[in-house]
């Protein structure tokens, strides 16, 4: 068998993977992707790390069951509390969304960084350990901004109430000592232009989608898994609960001929 036919598994808590999963396929414009929205257990960012790693890992068998031959964890909740945790326990790689970021900060020797995630990146304290070792003495300024999930999964991605709580959190960020904000959620990447609107020129946002698509393509290409022969492209979406706003902006991305199907991976195990 040629492992390097396989499709790119990807998941995300809902919508906020399709982020990754888009740059990855303009990136890689030969591979397949196969994606799985877990939007029965959303919000990822509230449940606790056992939780977190429970779905993630049935979502892994599930991806591998039908082919995948690496995996994005394209959720920075699930890679901040379970990326180890699944990397023991599946046979193909798997690679978060963190370490390529800390990567990219490296290169632009920051003075101050913000990070922006859910309350399960926050809580981590994944950020501060890779950045006080990698970048020792430069301050980091995390900030749990839990309400900008829901918000984008409402698909509220412009308008006065998403303006207004953005202004809230940039109030509560020490932003006048930043120069560097990540945006440590793969949903946040749909409102970057209405967070931008609010920050000065200083502040560089961190373009996560396509840092990731970068890294994964140079990592797949090291081990031999990207496509060698023209093959047809074939995407395929899954939803743990379908939903509309889940439709809606997986057809802004990826065209809205696509297919999504619900799948309750929950009532019988894979093996893998
Ligand atoms: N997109 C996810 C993340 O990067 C999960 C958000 C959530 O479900 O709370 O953390």
């Amino acid at each position: 068998m040629n492992y390097s036919n396989g499709p790119i598994g990807l998941f995300d808590s809902g919508v906020g993977g399709l982020t990754v999963a888009r740059a990855i396929a303009r990136k890689l414009p030969k591979e397949s992707i196969i994606y799985f929205g877990d939007t029965a257990h959303l919000p990822y960012g509230e449940k606790s790390p056992d939780a977190i790693r429970t779905f993630s890992l049935r979502i892994c068998q599930h991806l591998i069951k039908n082919g995948a031959k690496a995996i994005v964890i394209a959720c920075n909740s699930a890679s901040s509390v379970a990326f180890e945790y699944l990397e023991e326990r599946i046979n193909v790689p798997i690679f978060n969304v963190i370490d390529p970021l800390i990567d990219e900060l490296q290169k632009m020797k920051p003075k101050g960084i913000g990070v922006w995630g859910t309350h399960a990146t926050i809580n981590s304290k994944v950020y501060n350990h890779k950045l006080e070792k990698l970048l020792p003495g430069i301050p980091v300024y995390p900030l749990a901004t839990p309400l900008l999930v829901p918000l984008i999964e409402e698909n509220h991605l412009n308008g006065e109430i998403t303006d207004s709580i953005i202004q809230h959190y940039l109030k509560e960020s020490k932003i006048s000592n930043l120069d560097h904000l990540v945006l440590a959620c793969t949903h946040y990447p749909l409102i970057a232009s209405q967070i931008s609107k609010h920050l000065d020129m200083r502040v560089t946002l961190l373009r996560t989608p396509t840092i990731v698509a970068d890294w994964i393509s140079i990592e797949l290409a090291n081990l031999g898994l990207l496509q060698k022969e023209k093959n047809t492209i074939n995407h395929s979406f899954e939803v743990s609960d379908y939903t509309e706003t889940f439709k809606k902006i997986s057809g802004i991305f990826f065209g809205d001929g696509i297919l999504l199907k619900e799948q309750n991976i929950w009532k019988s195990a894979d093996s893998i």
